[in-house]
């Protein structure tokens, strides 16, 4: 075993090898991908940094682009999102360097990180810009060796596109997430999906006839709403932005302020990319056995440290699977789930292999293109053409046996042309 790893236990790798091929039986578009990268081999003596969650489906990922010719080093881009039976099969069955451990502390975050910075990349991943930003900000001398960065995330590229505002980005980045083959379903369905899953596991809650509140109704705001209404809670949207909360509130949801929406709240998740979204004001009025998670990127939009500070009392994982925390605010508990992290990953597995499937073939065909125009892209952020959402779309109905119609040369002509009216 040559390639390098600091992962929890090399002996998980069994059930980690099971986990991966179940997910990679739901990536039939990714498998086209990684059969033609294995003809064509685009990754030729290209060494890769992969910051992202440590999962199933991003084995998938890493080994489509190992087979391109990719030398990957792989680290986790959230302390507790590491699946370690995953890990530990990349590492022994896939050829694929990894330093990563679930629950991992912040120096050793950064430690990865810094070795993912020492395998000297020519292309990066990222899920939340965290090993891009370490590079533009601490390491000059990779400034010019990197062909171009992907990113995952809509967190992620909201850094990137001020990095680029401030003339900071140093190499093209493309912005994976602001493709509608990924935002559409990976956000929407994904998030939606996994965020209930993540909470479900955690405490075993029954959705039906709760009132829950989703922070936030962006696509990933809009899909957890969704499903936690299919699932029988009494949804409320809260938002800043008068238009999506206009959508909300035709879409059937109650909107309101957090200050009110906290009051009547059993479940409170929030997906909103922001910070400080329930805060000390919010946990004050909250009902006791309020359950609160975060489904957004980072674990800055619930306030932990106010809450910490408001609480007589934190019970550590009252549950015993370490994903529930109890905090006592004036004799009233106060639930919080994967200690204010992304919920769909530190208490389930992420989103389903099937959606992330369509996400992680933009991130293989954006890794392809950048190194397709290596020296010919500018240092910004790009957005692939709609002609490649349209490849993957079509190829993701082939798979699923849907057939759709095409334009008649009429309709095309009529398309074009300006002229008919009434
Ligand atoms: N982000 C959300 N779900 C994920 C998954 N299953 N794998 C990798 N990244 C993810």
């Amino acid at each position: 075993m040559s390639n390098s790893h600091d992962i929890k236990d090399i002996n998980l790798a069994d059930v980690g090898k099971k986990r991966i091929l179940w997910a990679d039986k739901s990536m039939p578009v990714l498998a086209e991908i990684r059969a033609k990268f294995e003809k064509n081999k685009p990754f030729k003596g290209m060494r890769m940094s992969c910051c992202l969650h440590v999962t199933a489906e991003t084995a998938n990922l890493m080994r489509t682009c190992e087979v391109g010719g990719a030398d990957i080093l792989l680290v986790a881009s959230n302390p507790l999102s590491t699946q370690d039976d995953v890990a530990a099969s990349l590492v022994r069955d896939f050829g694929i360097s990894v330093h990563a451990i679930r629950g991992e502390d912040n120096d050793t975050y950064y430690k990865h990180i810094k070795s993912a910075i020492a395998h000297k990349p020519h292309v990066t991943m990222d899920d939340g810009a965290d090993l891009v930003s370490e590079i533009l900000k601490n390491h000059p001398e990779l400034h010019d060796h990197i062909i171009g960065s992907m990113e995952e995330t809509t967190t992620g590229v909201i850094r990137l596109r001020a990095m680029q505002e401030a003339g900071m980005l140093k190499f093209p980045v493309v912005a994976v997430n602001d493709i509608q083959t990924k935002n559409m379903f990976d956000n929407r369905y994904g998030t939606g999906q996994s965020s209930i899953d993540g909470i479900i596991r955690a405490t075993d809650t029954l959705i039906a006839g709760k009132t829950f509140v989703v922070a936030g109704y962006g696509w990933c705001g809009k899909g957890l709403a969704e499903r936690a209404r299919g699932l029988g809670a009494n949804v409320i949207v809260t938002e800043v932005d008068s238009v999506k909360a206009l959508a909300a509130s035709m879409d059937g949801y109650r909107v309101m302020p957090m200050s009110e929406a906290a009051k009547l709240a059993d479940i409170i998740c929030t997906v909103t990319g922001n910070m400080h979204i329930v805060r000390s004001e919010h946990f004050k009025v909250m009902k006791t056995g309020c359950i609160v998670a975060n489904s957004g990127h980072f674990d800055i939009e619930i306030d932990l440290v106010g809450l910490t500070k408001l609480s007589s009392n934190v019970i550590k994982d009252v549950r015993d699977n370490n994903n529930v925390d109890e905090y006592i605010v004036d004799g009233k508990s106060i639930y919080v789930l994967g200690q204010g992290r992304l919920v769909n990953l530190a208490c389930a597995e992420g989103h389903p292999a099937s959606v992330m499937d369509m996400s992680f073939a933009t991130q293989a065909l954006s890794s392809e293109f950048v190194v397709e125009n290596k020296g010919k892209l500018e240092k910004r952020v790009y957005v692939l053409p709609a002609s490649v959402e349209q490849d993957i779309a079509f190829t993701k109905l082939k798979t699923m046996g849907v057939n759709i119609d095409k334009l008649t040369p009429e309709q095309e002509t009529y398309l074009a042309s300006w002229e008919v009216g009434t």
